[in-house]
């Protein structure tokens, strides 16, 4: 694995290899010491072109667990102010020695940009560009999915919401078929895209009668810094039909769980009981994407370590 751009392009069993590395790169949170030193002497460039809270800290957080060095860098007060281009800066992030660079960019297709273009030889990781994909976002879903779950195959997951604007929609999508599991998506049809119809998974308009005996359910925020239009009358309309309340959740399986990407709209997308409600697994969400992202840095730069057949497996560099 030499980038991660996409779900889409990951196979069932590379797939299953993050989200085991991932499980026991985790191990090592319970330890006092909280560090590996397996990617010693790298060196991580997070390039956020976006605001962030969750991706660009936990990339930080892996990154530093795994003691590689670590540059975060935001386009806010850089020289993108001044127009310096996605190629420019770049190119000066390689000539810094960058190993991997994480990108996160409004512009769907600019990790591609990155990877492809040969502007850069080092590996790429997508931390979310515009409306296209989030894969480690998918990752970290689908391990905590795991975790409650255990076998994807044949579950029911309900996604719900704003899917036009969402990478986190598309690249779930992607991520748990090919895991097995039956996706279905809940929306108002101005918030689906054209051609959701050749997804693979199943569309309702009705949310109750998708959440009942579901085994999850996973809330998309309302993106309404993309919206350039009414997509629906008003936000108590929206969250009358589209919301999840508490009577809502009730509809679910026994011991069904309750995602959400953050950050959230409370009151809007998911009532505030629900979220801090016992079906409620967004805080684990959040610590599972450290250990998701620290998989997906070891295996990216693992696999590109010019010393790599000396390289441990993820589970002795924890036991060492
Ligand atoms: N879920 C997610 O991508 O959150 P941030 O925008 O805070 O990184």
């Amino acid at each position: 694995m030499r980038h991660l751009l996409s779900t889409s392009d990951l196979t069932r069993d590379e797939a299953l290899l993050i989200l085991d590395t991932a499980a026991e790169l985790g191990r090592v949170t319970d330890r006092a010491v909280k560090k590996l030193p397996t990617l010693r002497g790298r060196t991580v460039v997070n390039l956020f072109f976006e605001d962030s809270t969750r991706t660009r800290i936990s990339f930080e957080a892996a990154a530093k667990r795994l003691s590689a060095d670590v540059i975060t860098f935001s386009a806010k007060g850089s020289s993108v102010s001044k127009g310096e281009s996605l190629k420019d800066t770049a190119l000066t992030l390689e000539a810094m020695g960058a190993d991997a660079v994480v990108v996160r960019h409004h512009a769907s297709g600019a990790p591609y940009r990155l990877a492809h273009s040969g502007w850069v030889g080092c590996s790429v990781v997508n931390a979310g560009d515009g409306t296209h994909e989030h894969p480690t976002q998918a990752l970290l879903d689908a391990f905590t999915l795991r975790e409650h779950l255990r076998e994807l195959e044949g579950r029911r997951v309900v996604i719900v919401g704003d899917v036009l604007h969402s990478r986190v929609a598309r690249s779930n999508v992607a991520l748990l078929s090919t895991l097995g599991a039956q996706v279905t998506l809940v929306a108002p049809p101005t918030l689906l895209p054209v051609g959701v119809d050749t997804w693979p998974c199943a569309v309702s308009y009705d949310l109750d009668a998708a959440l009942e005996g579901a085994d999850a359910v996973m809330m998309l925020r309302v993106q309404n810094e993309r919206m350039n239009a009414a997509y629906f009358p008003s936000t108590h309309e929206y969250s009358r039909r589209y919301g999840l309340d508490t009577r809502r959740a009730a509809l679910l399986a026994d011991g069904a769980i309750v995602l959400h990407p953050g950050p959230m709209n409370r009151g809007m997308e998911i009532s505030a009981d629900v979220a801090d409600g016992p079906r409620s697994v967004i805080v684990e969400q959040v610590t599972n994407g450290v250990s998701v992202r620290m998989a997906v840095l070891y295996l990216v730069l693992g696999a590109r370590a010019e010393d790599s057949a000396g390289e441990a497996s993820a589970a002795e560099a924890v036991s060492a």
